[in-house]
């Protein structure tokens, strides 16, 4: 469960406090020992290893870029990589970047044992680690950077609930994301916050909820057909965990022609989820803006950095709790939001996907209709 404190002024405070840190340290600060490098890089080499590509085009799209930005603008060197849904590749790149001596080492991990085999090697090798988006339970990172992700699955439900209006005794289906994603167990947690009464009511009837390994996307299309199927071809709503199983669950919708008409949900706001809700064909994605959570990581990464662990903990002051570890973790919650067909402006103006990429030749009236340009 995520206990969500709110202490926003302390998180702008902090970053305004780090960025005159950091344009300071721009100037090469006394005594850094980035290799003689003045200037440049005055924090030196940080890694990042991000889990896989196959889940969501987020992490390719949105977190690479947007992570070696802000963490350039923090004066790190930054390292960048992807495990590609390979635990193996995900401790042999851990392994390399320790070797390195990287300053901070940041982990969005394909599962809790290897995030959290991997952060006890950094400690033991001095090294600072933030899980970054996925807490890794019983892990022993002392820092958490990723989004209100209870909230994230309140609004899926909330999405669900909107478009099938009063429509008494629909039929569900829940695709949900990797078992081993801690992410989607709180996404799944947040759903029910708001389905779970519906159920219990009978307004709505629960046909299945199933865990995808992975979150693999063809894997999503398959088992949601097996379930369509085998309900007879009746569905009345789906919830997807995020964008790629929507698609995954819309190509199936499609097969039987009932696409745009079930309402189904996501997450991550990619260009392929916000061409399927101008389509119609998807109800909703919840955007997250990646920026935020990359530069308050690059804040965060920096304070360790720099050994500052005051500035660092007015950064991290929200609270998570690790219930295979048994303890509460310092973490940055940042807030998720609702994107339907007439939010989807939005995207394009914080500038996360262009009109281009949203509004091919079919959707162009669409578009011009929302101002999308
Ligand atoms: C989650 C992440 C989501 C979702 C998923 C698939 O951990 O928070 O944004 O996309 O992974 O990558």
């Amino acid at each position: 469960m995520q206990r969500r404190f709110r202490t926003r002024v302390w998180i702008a405070g902090a970053a305004l406090l780090l960025t005159a840190c950091g344009a300071n340290a721009g100037g090469g600060a006394a005594g850094d020992d980035s290799g003689g490098r003045s200037g440049d890089a005055p924090l030196g080499k940080v890694g990042v290893i991000l889990p896989e590509t196959a889940s969501s085009a987020r992490w390719e799209g949105f977190d690479k870029p947007m992570l070696e930005e802000a963490l350039r603008a923090e004066g790190f060197d930054p390292d960048v990589q992807n495990a590609q849904g390979d635990v193996q590749k995900f401790t042999t790149l851990a392994d390399g970047m320790i070797a390195q001596n990287v300053k901070v080492l940041i982990i969005s991990s394909i599962n809790s044992e290897v995030g959290g085999a991997v952060a006890a090697k950094a400690k033991a090798a001095g090294i600072p680690t933030i899980d970054y988006d996925r807490l890794n339970l019983g892990g022993s990172s002392e820092y958490y950077v990723s989004f209100d992700n209870v909230r994230v699955g309140e609004l899926q439900g909330e999405g669900l609930v909107d478009a099938l209006e009063d429509q008494d005794g629909a039929e569900i289906i829940e695709i949900e994301g990797a078992p081993t994603d801690h992410n989607a167990t709180l996404f799944h947690e947040g759903q029910r916050n708001v389905l779970q009464p519906r159920y219990d009511s009978g307004e709505f009837e629960l046909v299945r909820s199933q865990p995808i390994e992975q979150w693999n996307n063809q894997e999503g299309g398959r088992i949601f057909e097996q379930i369509l199927t085998s309900n007879g071809g009746e569905v009345d709503g789906v919830v997807a965990a995020n964008d790629g199983l929507a698609s995954a669950v819309i190509t199936v919708l499609k097969k039987y022609g009932l696409n745009g008409s079930v309402p189904v949900t996501g997450q991550d706001a990619t260009a392929e989820g916000l061409r399927a809700i101008l389509r119609g064909d998807q109800y909703m994605t919840v955007f997250k803006p990646i920026k935020e959570e990359a530069e308050a990581t690059a804040k965060l990464a920096a304070a360790l950095a720099k050994g500052d662990t005051a500035a660092a903990g007015e950064i991290a002051s929200d609270v998570s709790e690790d219930p295979q570890g048994e303890r509460e973790v310092a973490s940055v919650l940042l807030e998720p939001y609702l994107i339907t067909k007439d939010e989807v402006k939005r995207v394009v103006d914080e500038g996360y996907v262009s009109a281009d990429e949203i509004c091919p030749q079919d959707l162009a009236d669409v578009c011009a209709d929302l101002g999308i340009r």
